[in-house]
């Protein structure tokens, strides 16, 4: 089994490292190569995406990813976060799913990841006037809808489908693919939402969704409220799976500029990736199980300054160790 993994930038490198420290005591016979990526392999090789890395991930079991992004690039013309966008599609991930748990909370959503306003055409005009464009294939729906309910088998059998139905044709779409969909699952409930409302209903009483399937951008910014609510970005790990291997594990945090370098990025999100892709990634759940259970410890024991305690990244790391053995 091989594991190729990209730090990235900021803290990406600082949480990477102790993916890697805390993989090697659980599954000792995986083998790990990192790669540059992002921000870092601009610098290095004047693309945020290398053949070479690119090369690496599909040859890999699975691919760790830590995050991307450095203020230096906010405003240029390549920018480590194409890297991640290109690594996404080339590998066809398509179905993104940010489990959402802590503070009483257990919701799980599924974010389409390879379509949407990603990844339609953007430009500008000669009159001034800037594009994205926001498309989907009625296949595109199918693929991640069916994801959807086959995971709500798993949990407590409902899907609620979030869109903007009232406003956006793709969102009509939406709707009617999820429907047809739902057809094959008689045992799965379904719900239509509206994702302002949906925005609103997950702050007041989150407990009332149990799994949240939608498109790219909604899913992006949902998941980022979930994770706020369930603990913190800290804490929010994803997995991002297509048809076949490898899958792509990375927190849903990015490379945070304002602690990074300072050795107290909380771990826990990218520990709980490597918990995700261990399940999902390589069919390992027993590991997976000790990992995600040495993490729960280390986060009531040594919590970091995000979660109002004091513990740096690396002792963190020693109490997940700790844990393990
Ligand atoms: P961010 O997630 O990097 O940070 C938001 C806030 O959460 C910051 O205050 C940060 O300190 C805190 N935070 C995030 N992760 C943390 C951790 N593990 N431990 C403790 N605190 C943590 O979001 P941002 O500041 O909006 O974006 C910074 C850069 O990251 C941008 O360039 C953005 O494009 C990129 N980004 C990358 C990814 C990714 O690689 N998957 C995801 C999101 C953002
Ligand atoms: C995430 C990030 C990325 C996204 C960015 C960095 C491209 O915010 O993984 O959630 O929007 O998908
Ligand atoms: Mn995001």
């Amino acid at each position: 089994m091989r594991i190729a993994l990209l730090p990235g930038d900021g803290i990406g490198p600082e949480v990477a490292a102790a993916a890697r420290e805390v993989l090697r005591a659980v599954a000792p016979d995986i083998e790990v190569t990192e790669h540059p990526f992002g921000g870092a392999a601009i610098l290095a090789h004047g693309t945020p995406l290398p053949d070479k890395t690119l090369a690496a991930c599909r040859e890999a079991d699975a691919v760790l990813l830590g995050a991307v992004g450095l203020p230096q690039f906010n405003a240029a013309e390549v920018r480590p976060e194409q890297g991640l966008m290109g690594l996404r599609r080339e590998l066809d991930v398509y179905a993104n799913l940010r489990p959402a748990v802590g503070n009483g909370m257990d919701l799980l959503v599924v974010r389409e990841l390879v379509g949407g306003l990603y990844y339609g055409a953007r430009g500008t005009r000669d009159d001034g006037t800037v594009f994205d464009t926001l498309e989907y294939h009625p296949s595109q729906v199918e693929r991640i809808a069916r994801r959807g309910f086959e995971l709500a088998r798993a949990r407590e059998g409902r899907v609620s489908s979030v869109d903007k139905a009232n406003v956006l044709e793709t969102s009509r779409m939406w709707r009617r693919v999820v429907t047809e969909v739902a057809a094959d699952y008689p045992d799965v409930e379904l719900e239509h939402a509206l994702v302002d409302a949906v925005a609103m209903f997950l702050v007041q009483t989150p407990d009332r969704f149990d799994l949240i399937l939608t498109e790219n951008m909604f899913g992006d910014i949902l998941s980022d409220e979930a994770a706020g609510l369930s603990g913190g970005l800290g804490l929010a790990a994803s997995a991002s799976l297509g048809d076949a291997r490898p899958g792509i594990f990375e927190p849903v945090h990015g490379s945070a500029p304002d602690i990074a370098g300072q050795g107290i990025a909380n771990p826990a999100a990218m520990l709980r990736s490597a918990a995700l892709l261990l399940e999902h990634g390589l069919d390992r759940p027993e590991p997976a199980r000790a990992l995600e259970r040495a993490v729960d410890a280390a986060l009531a024991s040594s919590p970091t300054p995000d979660l109002g305690g004091s513990a740096t990244t690396d002792e963190f790391v020693a109490a997940v160790l700790t844990e393990l053995t």
